[in-house]
């Protein structure tokens, strides 16, 4: 039944009819290793290719020699910036409307920007005529700091760009400035705070890669790749190299976690067809370890001040922020056109304030270009971070607790739909609600308890055991982008399409454009059409990343499935449902007008006797039977889905860490999550999608940063520095759920698969902050590792 541990809640595939804890179809072959991704990819004829990568953040190309890399018996091709020059492909578009090279051309500006790219029979050759190529650089000063990116003086990176003359991509504000001022000019309290979002990176298992296999009889491109967006995709490369877009396929096979890694174009994918057309053969390149954490997509790199103004009794008036936003040697972030901080300006988050201004700045550095939005709809997780924190800060200055603070100040049930101060319009919400459950689930008040009683001892020096912290963080996300006349990405709107077939037997495929990376689509798409049609689940297939088979749509990241797919895939079926009442009302001799829909049957209004099963009308739509003039036969439909509004779930995430003073090592004893994402269509993925999130927020708070040294190395570029949370750093999570439907979305869905990425990591930094709080510590930037936690509270004296 729905949304129940229904009998066949466990075990394979099954007989279930809609919602529910349906087993992962996805999960059959995975589970035996039979996951087919880019690297099991191995086509006849193919090719590796290997990428020669700077070893400088910033210099000058002088020359690249690569005669000795062409005379390796296995080499095919060495392709060079001079080489793509003369194809006109040596740099790219991005997809913020800048530009990127390809293989450098004049200057490499980041340590790991692409080169040269070779082509050999084996992978191993690839690498090893790497070895060969001479290249010729003379270094130049980088700019690794983006605090000092705009000083005077300050090294130009992006001289490649006519009339540049500093390192500034963008201004951009949200807001009203005026009306923010005036609310902070008379404000009883205003405090400040700096803080960083570090650089970090989405790291998915599966690193990224291609196989382009041009056809030179048909003319036609078809590329295995690595991608979140395969229809995207298809069009960029069409409108960059110029080829046709019908002879272009994008397959997009399993995917081994995206993250928002794999939404750009990345420099290897275009070597490899230019690979494949110059040798005629198909080209395999993928990435290795290095390589993904050096050059693909970091994320964040937020330089934030953030200032919130209160009434003396904690009513929170305004909030203002100025960020500092690192891009990297090429702005090749991805998010909607209009929008270059992408959506921070939802930074009020889940209050309701009066006045609310930010303003961003976004600089080139010598580093990896980007950034992402790793788990996240276009940087909300700066967003929830920034806003956590500062109500954190001021719950410590007036004393008050935050909870209590939360509650005072979080938007009421009867605010809904809410307009925020930035020109956000919230769906629907029950905010306090959702806090209160995970008071209730975590025992706050008895945990505070503890927590005075342990203050009170380690005061009394009667006790020197950890300290303990409670952080609580309420997020509001705004995911499914988007409606189309508000969202683009490089012109292309951001409606999704959908096709549903059903077969004389009643057995349905459903085709869409969004392309799982782990989510489980093929399981939650099938439940949405077996619960519109009272069908099974298992006689649903899904359809997916291949562009030749599926209907045009803008790709999965930033939690848009569900929201924006998942509505379509309603519609279609709904469709469906109305052309098969036709064929029923022929069937069964009635007005399809007096036909009342029952799961799975048409019946005669009244009558449960007289009716038609879904099957029983599928065959009919195929057969023989005489249909009213006009109706086509068949039950096929399609539909595009251009969503209205964004959807906004939300939670409520309480965190308890021991932070132990003499190491400074963090233990995130107990994690409490209540997530309200309306209606669940799979409430056992959707904790899935929750746990990982929550993991990925451990990573982030306690170990994570992209670093660099002076002269712009990368210090992280591998697992051994850049550390990913594993079950031992990890608690039992403990999870909470609230329904508060969508009212816009036609199952009343949100998404949620990257809540828990966005919401815990303030969570947990409160946590910490708060353990902190005998030391009179303030703040203290992620990532709070023991060394970094052990230099906050040095020469700090403990009182409670
Ligand atoms: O775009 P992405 O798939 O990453 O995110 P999503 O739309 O939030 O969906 C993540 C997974 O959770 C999908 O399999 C969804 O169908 C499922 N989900 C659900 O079962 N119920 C919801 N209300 C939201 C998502």
């Amino acid at each position: 039944g729905p949304n129940g541990h229904g009998p066949n809640g466990h075990g394979g595939p099954n007989g279930h009819h809609g919602f529910g804890r349906v087993a992962r179809k996805e999960d059959a072959r995975f589970i035996r290793g039979q996951g087919n991704y880019v690297d099991d990819i191995k086509l006849p004829g193919m090719l590796y290719g290997a990428i020669l990568r700077s070893p400088h953040a910033h210099a000058r190309l002088l020359s690249v020699d690569t005669a000795a890399a062409e005379a390796h018996p296995q080499v095919r091709a060495v392709i060079t910036g001079e080489t793509l020059a003369g194809l006109n492909l040596a740099w790219m578009p991005t997809l913020s409307n800048d530009v990127q090279a390809v293989l450098a051309t004049d200057k490499v500006r980041y340590q790991g920007q692409e080169v040269a790219f070779v082509v050999a029979e084996t992978h191993y050759a690839a690498r090893d005529a790497l070895e060969l190529i001479d290249v010729d650089y003379e270094a130049l000063p980088p700019v690794v700091d983006a605090r000092t990116a705009l000083d005077d003086g300050a090294p130009l990176i992006r001289d490649d760009v006519e009339g540049r003359t500093d390192n500034r991509i963008f201004d951009w504000e949200a807001g009203d400035a005026e009306q923010t001022g005036r609310v902070f000019d008379d404000a009883e309290v205003v405090i400040a705070q700096d803080m960083l979002y570090p650089r970090v990176h989405p790291a998915p298992l599966e690193t990224c890669g291609i196989v382009a296999d041009m056809d030179k009889v048909t003319g036609k491109l078809t590329v295995h790749t690595t991608t979140q967006a395969p229809h995207a995709h298809r069009t960029v490369y069409a409108l960059v190299a110029g080829l046709p877009e019908h002879k272009i396929r994008v397959v997009s096979p399993d995917i081994g976690g995206g993250f928002g890694n794999k939404v750009g174009i990345y420099p290897g994918y275009v070597c490899a067809i230019v690979g494949s057309i110059v040798t005629g053969r198909p080209v395999k390149w993928m990435e290795d370890r290095s390589e993904n954490l050096m050059t693909t997509s970091f994320a964040r790199d937020y330089h934030m001040r953030g200032e919130i103004a209160a009434t003396r009794d904690g009513r929170i008036r305004g909030l203002r922020v100025e960020v500092l936003a690192d891009h990297g040697a090429f702005n090749g972030t991805a998010q909607p056109t209009k929008f270059p901080a992408g959506f921070f300006h939802v930074f009020t988050g889940s209050y309701d304030i009066e006045a609310a201004h930010c303003a961003v700045t976004g600089v080139y550095t010598n580093k990896a270009p980007g950034g992402v939005a790793y788990a996240c709809s276009f940087r909300i997780t700066e967003a929830a971070y920034l806003v956590e924190r500062m109500i954190d800060l001021l719950a410590a200055e007036l004393g008050t607790d935050p909870a209590e603070l939360r509650l005072r100040n979080l938007l009421r049930a009867e605010q809904f739909p809410y307009s925020s101060p930035t020109g956000w319009e919230y769906d629907s919400g029950d905010y306090p609600r959702t806090l209160r459950t995970a008071m209730d689930i975590a025992g706050y008040d008895e945990l505070r308890a503890e927590q005075a009683d342990r203050r009170a001892r380690a005061a009394d020096a009667r006790e020197d055991g950890p300290l303990m912290g409670i952080g609580i963080s309420f997020f509001t996300e705004a995911v499914g982008a988007g409606p189309r006349k508000h969202m683009d990405i490089l012109g292309l709107g951001m409606a999704d399409g959908a096709e549903l077939r059903v077969h004389p037997t009643g057995k349905a495929v459903l085709r869409i454009s969004v392309q799982t990376q782990g989510q489980g689509h093929e399981t939650t798409f099938a439940q949405i059409v077996a619960h519109e049609l009272g069908i099974p689940v298992d006689d649903v297939d899904v359809v997916h990343g291949d562009t030749d088979q599926t209907p045009f749509g803008l790709g999965t990241y930033g939690s848009r499935s569900t929201p924006v797919s998942g509505a379509a895939t309603a519609v279609v079926a709904r469709k469906v449902r109305e052309r098969a009442r036709i064929v029923a009302g022929a069937m069964l001799e009635a007005d399809p007008e007096d036909l009342e829909w029952t799961p799975g049957r048409w019946i005669v209004r009244g009558d449960p006797s007289s009716g038609a099963t879904m099957q029983e009308i599928a065959m009919a739509a195929h057969g023989s039977l005489e249909l009213p003039d006009g109706v086509e036969g068949h039950l096929d439909a399609t539909t595009v889905y251009n969503p209205p509004n964004l959807t906004y779930p939300f939670g409520a995430y309480i965190a308890v860490v021991d932070v132990d003073p003499g190491t400074g090592k963090v233990t995130v004893r107990r994690f409490i999550a209540v997530d309200d994402c309306g209606v669940r269509i799979n409430p056992m993925i959707v904790e899935g999608q929750v746990h990982g999130g929550l993991a990925d927020g451990v990573g982030m708070a306690l170990m994570q940063v992209m670093a660099f040294d002076e002269d712009g190395n990368h210090l992280g570029a591998s697992f051994m520095d850049y550390l990913l949370p594993t079950s031992m750093e990890c608690p039992s999570w403990e999870l909470g759920e609230t329904v508060t439907p969508s009212p816009h979305h036609p199952l009343g869905a949100k998404g949620v698969g990257e809540s828990a990425t966005v919401g815990s990591p303030a969570a947990i930094v409160n946590a910490v902050v708060d353990a902190l709080h005998p030391y009179g510590v303030r703040h203290a930037d992620m990532p709070l590792t023991p060394a970094n936690v052990w230099r906050v509270i040095q020469g700090r004296p403990f009182r409670t």
